[in-house]
């Protein structure tokens, strides 16, 4: 089956690159020449652990290829996923500019020799896959082949048909995620383009492939639940998710900021109701809030749409309060142990929103640096991979990049663990300490014993505990 994705960010890289593995001929299409260029060569323009691999493999295969021209990637194609960014605008509405250039254009360049499946897989807001199917339309309008098809009698949807695959990949397992999802949501209009969509993703669902070194399947992984259902509903999946998951650690956080009034260890507590059946343990980890590309941008869209539809939807709006707030909490906690912020050092543990990826966007690091930089502080930042990114996205945000923990670590008055990266964990107390000026570390995701930290001389602040 010949796909083509449009769009190698974080989601279409990751889709085309696994969809090549299982066999399928896939073209990748980017307007930034500067990635197809990376990619042609087989490097990957974003860090997501074991994708290069993949890419080298695809590309030496032959069946995965990169390109900058829409039109014949199109044209080649029986699948054309839609995979661009939806980021957010002021107003909390999702941009859908990107979505809009992509489904115009690949009307235009269908040659009307065989009925196509146009997926939305960007997270799109509710009523989107109606309005693809427009845009793909007014394209077709523009069309020479189509105007001859439709002078014999043919309908727009005897060349085309719109679907929803909505993805939840994470950034960091991004692959693992692709071939072992939890579930694989189609939302269509018609039996037919259901149809090939499960074939396509036939080897995902069955289980039937090998897998890659770089992902092997664990014993627990059978066969893949296939929900099939309308447009609208699928669109409403992924908020749903999404709202749902960044509500679940901002109540994290809402409890462990009572805890920590109280005298009680949130670590204790969300181990003795996240054993509940009805709650579970994952994504009640307590710290600086959330993060990332997709829940913030998410939440503000579903909120968005709901008061477009004259609804309040309040409980999601404490959850972006709460996260707001939270975000504040480790310079409280500076100000505490400190005192005065001015003039000191202050040593950030992470940059990336979470570890494993290089993605910045709406990372909370990014936020304590601005706060503490406008408060007088001088700050230094240590990510594994997200330096660079950093420094890069952002070049008038003041912060001094250090190559590793220790040197970060260097005449800093305390340090912050911002991003839960898994070296930190492991972190050589005695040694930071020693090139440290004053000994305070705040845990802002609770990745450290305190017991071993303040017996390594530190004042250990953590949250919630
Ligand atoms: N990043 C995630 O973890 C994640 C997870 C699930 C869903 N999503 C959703 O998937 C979508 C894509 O997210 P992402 O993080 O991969 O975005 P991204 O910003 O990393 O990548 C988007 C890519 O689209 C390209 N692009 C823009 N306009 C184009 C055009 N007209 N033609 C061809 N390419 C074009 C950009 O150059 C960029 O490379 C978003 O809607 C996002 O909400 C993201």
């Amino acid at each position: 089956m010949e796909v083509c994705v449009v769009g190698t960010g974080y989601v279409g890289l990751v889709t085309g690159t696994c969809l090549a593995y299982l066999g399928r001929s896939v073209v990748c299409v980017d307007i930034d020449e500067r990635k197809i260029q990376m990619l042609r060569e087989g490097k990957s323009p974003i860090y997501e652990p074991g994708l290069d691999q993949l890419i080298t493999t695809g590309i030496q295969r032959g069946n995965l290829r990169f390109s900058t021209d829409l039109a014949a990637a199109v044209k080649a194609s029986e699948v054309i996923f839609i995979a661009v960014g939806t980021p957010p605008l002021p107003t909390g509405k999702a941009d859908l500019s990107y979505v809009k250039a992509v489904a115009q254009s690949v009307g235009r360049a269908m040659d009307c020799e065989r009925r196509r499946i146009v997926v939305n897989k960007s997270t799109v807001p509710i009523g989107s896959g109606n309005w693809v199917e427009m845009l793909v339309k007014e394209g077709l309008q523009e069309n020479a082949a189509f105007a001859s098809r439709k002078a014999n009698g043919a309908k727009p949807e005897d060349v085309f048909l719109v679907a929803s695959n909505p993805e939840f990949l994470r950034e960091g397992s991004a692959i693992a995620d692709t071939f072992y999802p939890d579930r694989i949501v189609i939302g269509v209009t018609d039996g037919y383009a259901a149809e090939r969509l499960r074939a396509l993703y036939e080897p995902i669902v069955e289980q039937t492939f090998v897998p890659p070194a770089s992902a092997p399947r664990a014993a627990d992984v059978t066969a893949v639940p296939v929900v099939t259902t309308d447009l609208a509903s699928a669109e409403m999946i992924k908020y749903a998710a999404n709202a749902f998951l960044a509500t679940k650690i901002s109540f994290a956080n809402e409890i462990a900021n009572i805890c920590e009034r109280v005298g009680a260890d949130i670590k204790e507590v969300v181990r003795g109701f996240g054993l509940d059946s009805r709650i579970g343990p994952k994504f009640l980890n307590a710290g600086v809030g959330w993060g990332g590309s997709c829940f913030g941008k998410d939440v503000s869209a579903i909120i968005d749409i709901a008061n477009e539809y004259n609804y309040e939807p309040e409980l999601l709006r404490s959850t972006v309060t709460v996260n707001k707030r939270q975000r504040h909490v480790p310079v409280l906690k500076l100000q505490e142990a400190l005192k005065i912020i001015k003039g000191k050092t202050i040593g950030l543990l992470g940059l990336a929103f979470k570890p494993d990826t290089d993605d910045i966007r709406d990372a909370p690091a990014l936020e304590i640096a601005r706060e503490l930089l406008e408060m007088g502080a001088r700050v230094k930042g240590y990510d594994p991979i997200a330096n660079e990114a950093c420094a890069r996205q952002y070049p008038d945000l003041k912060i001094e990049y250090a190559s590793d923990a220790v040197s970060l670590a260097e005449d800093c008055d305390a340090i912050v663990i911002v991003t839960e990266w898994e070296e930190f964990q492991y972190l050589d107390l005695a040694k930071v300490g020693e090139v440290m000026n004053g000994k305070v570390l705040v845990d802002g995701r609770n990745v450290l014993d305190p017991v071993a930290v303040e017996a390594a001389g530190f004042k250990y602040r953590g949250i919630g505990r």
